[in-house]
């Protein structure tokens, strides 16, 4: 029996399938240094796991209301109207199984065959490929990339300018995974300028939110009065509160939206985990100090990967300012070994036993000339994995290795 034509076309996320190969390649007594998988690798705070285990005590175990029970989606309402001033209510969130099928629900409820979605590139590879699914077009728009001193931004006029009459949505994700790019109070202001211009709805997918560093300013598109007229919000629990097997997010929409969200939730996994919807609040009323700790963590663990990764001769490094990826250009490296990035990053990990995504795994071209790497794990496998990086170039620069 064949599967049906649109998911043999799906495409998956390389994260994931780098992660398999470096496990395999673990179990085989080689050493490695993973700079692939966007988790952190801190465990959950404690509260949050003592929370999850007084909801099981309790048997709080059967199914809740499909957009979550109200206990969180109040303790969400509170904890964005405390950061971001907006007003929302419980009734406008629709809490999800992760932020990944927030996003597969937003884009499901606004797209329809043949409708046309903005994507910024480099791209977070799910926007691209649920808009593939639902039969719309990814219309990709190329950051700019301003070198080591100023890093990736929005092309503002080439994004006005891809909007046609099929047109429904742009997708935003800020901070920005994979180039940790932050962008400005400036640049959110004018693509919502352009939204309400053009009469689109923006996707903002927010979920590295706190994970800015240098005291760069972060805007969030709930913070504009009009929001619910333009903005589909995702966020989840994921990176925050370093939860990602626990599998929450969620969305925020004007209230007529939530009842069609609703109903393709309930087709589709009839509510999130009770008992982490539980962990949940905790998680969102008592992380304060935790994440604060976890910033500053990530912020030395930057810093370190950043000046490890300008000192290796060819790479173009700029120190990122938000989410926890460094994207640094390595189209040098590949012009003068005559290779490609994914031929690149195969030879590092068979070879070195490092882990780093090729550009090419965020759609579409952009990435063609970068690296990704997740300085999400410990200073001291940053320090001994960036060496080896810096070993594994200077002999392919020196002919005394070769990619054949
Ligand atoms: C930009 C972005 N959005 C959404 C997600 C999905 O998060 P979740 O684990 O909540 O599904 C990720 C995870 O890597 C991400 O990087």
């Amino acid at each position: 029996m064949k599967t049906k034509a649109v998911l043999d076309q799906l495409g998956g996320e390389a994260a994931f399938t780098y992660l398999a190969r470096a496990k395999e390649l673990a179990s085989r007594g080689v050493k490695i240094f993973n700079f692939g998988i966007g988790q952190p690798d801190i465990p959950t705070f404690n509260h949050i796991i003592d929370a999850a285990k007084e909801a099981l005590d309790s048997r709080f175990t059967g199914y809740t209301e499909t957009v979550g029970i109200y206990e969180l989606r109040e303790a969400l309402s509170t904890h964005l109207n405390s950061r971001y001033g907006c007003d929302v209510k419980p009734s406008e969130i629709v809490v999800t199984p992760g932020a990944k099928c927030a996003l597969f629900l937003s884009i499901a409820a606004y797209l329809r065959e043949g409708d046309e979605i903005i994507v910024p590139e480099p791209s977070f590879p799910a926007y691209p490929e649920i808009a593939k699914f639902l039969g719309a077009k990814p219309v990709y728009v190329p950051l700019k990339w301003l070198g080591r001193e100023c890093g990736f931004k929005l092309d503002i006029d080439a994004i006005e300018r891809s909007i046609s009459s099929k047109t429904k949505m742009i997708v935003i994700n800020n901070p920005h995974n994979p180039t940790g790019a932050l962008f400005s109070s400036s640049e959110v202001e004018q693509i919502i300028e352009i939204a309400r211009k053009k009469n689109v709805m923006i996707l903002s997918d927010e979920i590295y939110d706190h994970f800015v560093y240098d005291d760069a300013g972060f805007k969030s598109f709930l913070s504009f009065p009009d929001w619910r007229d333009y903005i589909v919000y995702v966020n989840g629990f994921s990176k925050t509160y370093s939860m990602t097997g626990w599998r929450l997010g969620y969305i925020v929409a004007r209230r007529e939206v939530i009842p069609k969200l609703s109903v393709l939730a309930v087709n589709v996994y009839s509510c999130a985990t009770s008992f982490v919807q539980k962990a949940a609040i905790s998680a969102l009323q008592k992380s304060e100090n935790d994440i604060k700790k976890m910033i500053e963590i990530f912020k030395k663990r930057r810093d370190l990967m950043c000046s490890k990764l300008s000192n290796i001769n060819g790479l173009e490094v700029w120190a990122s300012k938000g989410a926890f990826y460094v994207f640094p250009n390595i189209s040098r490296i590949l012009k003068e070994c005559r290779v490609d990035v994914e031929k690149f990053v195969n030879h590092l990990l068979m070879n070195y036993g490092v882990v780093v995504l090729p550009g090419t795994a965020f759609p579409d071209k952009f990435g063609k000339d970068f690296l990704r790497l997740s300085f999400a794990t410990d200073l001291t496998t940053i320090d001994e994995g960036i060496n080896k990086m810096g070993e594994c170039v200077n002999n392919l620069m020196s002919g005394k290795d070769i990619i054949s």
